[in-house]
This record gives structure tokens, sequence and C-alpha cells, in this order.
């Protein structure tokens, strides 16, 4: 096995760079494996980024590799193990005069830049790369970006894992408990306001969450919803769109992929569906996950799912399928 993996982050200006970057350096994602670093970004803000590498090689990262800035993307990706695609807009931005509410609003402004990346990533990514897609709308934007690679032996992923740790601290709180006590979170669906995330599956400890949340009417009315409208929340009283949890949560899943899964857990991420859970083949969902440490991610495949999951998981990939029906002339 290589010792050092090359990571490549666009969108390195923005503000989950920010936090993401140095963290990607310090041992805890990659152990002691050097790590070299494209940062991509769009010419205008270039100069930023010259910044960063000279704060980058000012906190001395021992496991730091090469650190190199651009705005040729096809050239960054030139043999990468890893690809973070934070590099698109938030919503909460006022664009043309209109105030982007919904992270569908921006299917039409983000969904074009995953053309030309998915392509640069299917030719020139390493074989058995891995791309974490950030920027929203996360699912239908890796839908993109996975239909240009063309190429299976690449594993595309849009992060819920966000949503999975709110959705673990809710549950936390509720049961009393410290967040690292629940495990196996699913967030099933969509990172949008129909996701569905799983209490039912969870573990409280050896508890199963179905045998834990008996007030459904706090589980209907505050956890869902709650996890749901988290991001707009965060939006609300920050003034600007989540950054340092979403880094947090991008570390956390390239984390998962790179380290085998204990025994009993999952983790959550959206991926190409072969079809399993009744989710249409080709649509990029959230499901259960689970690595072998050794590059290879499988479905949980034996999640029992209640008729009430059933339900609100459909609501979530019918969204899904009015996605990439909006998005039908970015994909030939
Ligand atoms: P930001 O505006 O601070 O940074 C985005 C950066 O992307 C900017 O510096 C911009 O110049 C750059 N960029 C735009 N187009 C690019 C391109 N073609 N190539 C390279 N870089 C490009 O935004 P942010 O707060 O860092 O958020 C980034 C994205 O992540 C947003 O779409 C946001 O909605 C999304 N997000 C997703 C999750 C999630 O859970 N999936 C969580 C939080 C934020
Ligand atoms: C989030 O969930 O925090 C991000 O997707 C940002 C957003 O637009 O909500």
């Amino acid at each position: 096995m290589s010792d050092r993996v090359k990571v490549v982050v666009t969108g390195a200006a923005g503000q989950i760079s920010y936090s993401l970057i140095p963290r990607l350096v310090d041992g805890t994602v990659f152990g002691n494996k050097k790590v070299d670093l494209e940062l991509v970004e769009i010419p205008a803000v270039l100069n930023k980024l010259e910044g960063m590498v000279m704060e980058m090689e000012d906190s001395f990262f021992p496991h730091m590799g090469d650190i190199n800035i651009t705005d040729n993307f096809a050239d960054a990706a030139e043999n990468a193990d890893w690809f973070l695609l934070v590099g698109s807009i938030p919503r909460g931005i006022v664009l043309n005069g209109k105030k982007i509410e919904e992270r569908s609003d921006l299917l039409k402004v983000n969904g074009g830049i995953f053309i030309d990346q998915g392509k640069a990533i299917g030719e020139k990514g390493k074989e058995k790369a891995k791309i974490l897609v950030v920027g929203n709308p996360a699912n239908t934007n890796a839908l993109i970006g996975h239909h240009h690679a063309r190429n299976e032996t690449q594993l595309w992923m849009a992060m819920t894992m966000l949503d999975s740790n709110r959705a673990k601290s809710f549950l936390a709180k509720k049961a009393s408990v410290g967040v690292d006590e629940v495990t196996k979170m699913t967030i099933w669906g969509n990172h949008s306001p129909t996701m569905y995330p799983d209490f039912e599956n969870v573990l409280i400890g050896n508890q199963r969450g179905a045998d834990v949340f008996s007030d459904l009417q706090w589980i209907e009315n505050e956890f869902i919803p709650g996890v749901q409208q988290r991001g707009k929340a965060v939006i609300d009283a920050r003034g600007a769109s989540s950054a340092t949890s979403a880094a947090k949560a991008a570390l956390d899943t390239v984390r998962a992929v790179e380290h085998k899964t204990i025994d009993g857990d999952c983790f959550s991420a959206a991926i190409v569906s072969d079809g399993s859970y009744g989710i249409d083949e080709g649509l990029v969902a959230g499901v259960p996950l689970i690595s072998d440490g050794q590059g290879q991610v499988n479905l949980v495949r034996d999640f029992s799912l209640s008729d009430f999951a059933k339900q609100r998981i459909q609501i979530s990939i019918e969204e899904l399928k009015s996605e990439k029906e909006a998005v039908a002339d970015l994909l030939d």
C-alpha cells in the first residue's frame, strides 16, 4: 500500500474548506501517510489560496506532503485518490436579485460544474478513487458527476454524514446519553428536507431505537423535521451555511471509508443505487454502508424497514427522481 495519498479539494478558498483542509493533514484521517493536496478554485479567488498555503506551511503538519493551488481541475485530478467536491454556491445568498431558499434551487446553478469535473475524474483519477460531493444539491450533483465519469471502478458519494451527526445529537439528547453511544445511524434518500433519519434501526448502546423511542409525537413533530431543517436553522442563525460541522462531516466520511467499520455499526452516505431497498437504480440516495478498511465500501442489505420508514423514504426517492428530470439536459 502506498505511503502517500493525493487529495483534491474544490472550493478550497470557501468557508468549509478553511476548516477542512488543515484537518486532512493532521494525521487523524490518513494516519501516517503523507497527504499531497491539490487545492482547486475559480481564477478570481486563487490569490486567497496563496494565503491558505502560507498558513498550512506555517502550521507545521508533519504529515503534509506537496501542496498545489490551481484553477485547472483536470490537471489536479491526475492520479488522485480522493476528491472532495466542495466547490459550488451555497443557498441563503442572493443571486440575480433572487434569494436562493432551497438546495434544489441550486440545481441549475451548480449542476453544470459536475459535468467537466466528472469527466476529468473518470479519465484521470485513480482506479478505485473515492469522490465525496459536498456542494449542493449534493445527491444530484453526484449523479451528474458519476454519469460523466463513466468509470465504475470509482466510488461516488454525496454527503449525508452531517445529517447523520445531527440526528445522533438529537437522539443522544432525547435518550440522555453521550453522542458516542448512538451508532448505526442512517440517513435515507436525499440531502434535503425530505431526508429520512432512521430512528428505528439506530442503536442506543445495545438497544434498537424502535424500542427506545416510544414518543412518536416527538419523532414526527420534532426529531424528523428538526434534522431535515437543521441546515436552514443554521443559515438563519449564522447568516451563512454550516461550515465547521460540514467540514467535520466530510472528514468523518473519509475516515469511515478509510477505516474498517466496527462490527454492528454502519455509516451514512448517498451512493449510486443498484435497486436495493426499492430505490430506483442509478439514483444517488442515502443508505447504510460499511467499509472493509481496504478500499471496499458495501451496502448493508439486511435493514428491516417499517411501513412508516418505507413511506418516508419513498417521498425522498420521488424528489430525487424529479431532480434527475430537472437536470436531464446535463445528462446528455
Ligand atoms: P463558500 O461560498 O464559502 O465556498 C464555495 C467555494 O467554491 C467558493 O470559494 C467558490 O469560489 C468555489 N467554487 C465555485 N465554483 C467552483 C468551481 N467550479 N471549481 C472550484 N471551486 C469553485 O461555500 P461553503 O459554505 O464552503 O459551501 C460549499 C457548498 O457546500 C455549498 O453548495 C453548500 O450548500 C454545501 N454544503 C453541503 C453540505 C452537506 O451536508 N452536503 C453541508 C454544508 C454545505
Ligand atoms: C446543510 O445541511 O447545512 C447544508 O446543506 C447547507 C444548507 O444549505 O442547508
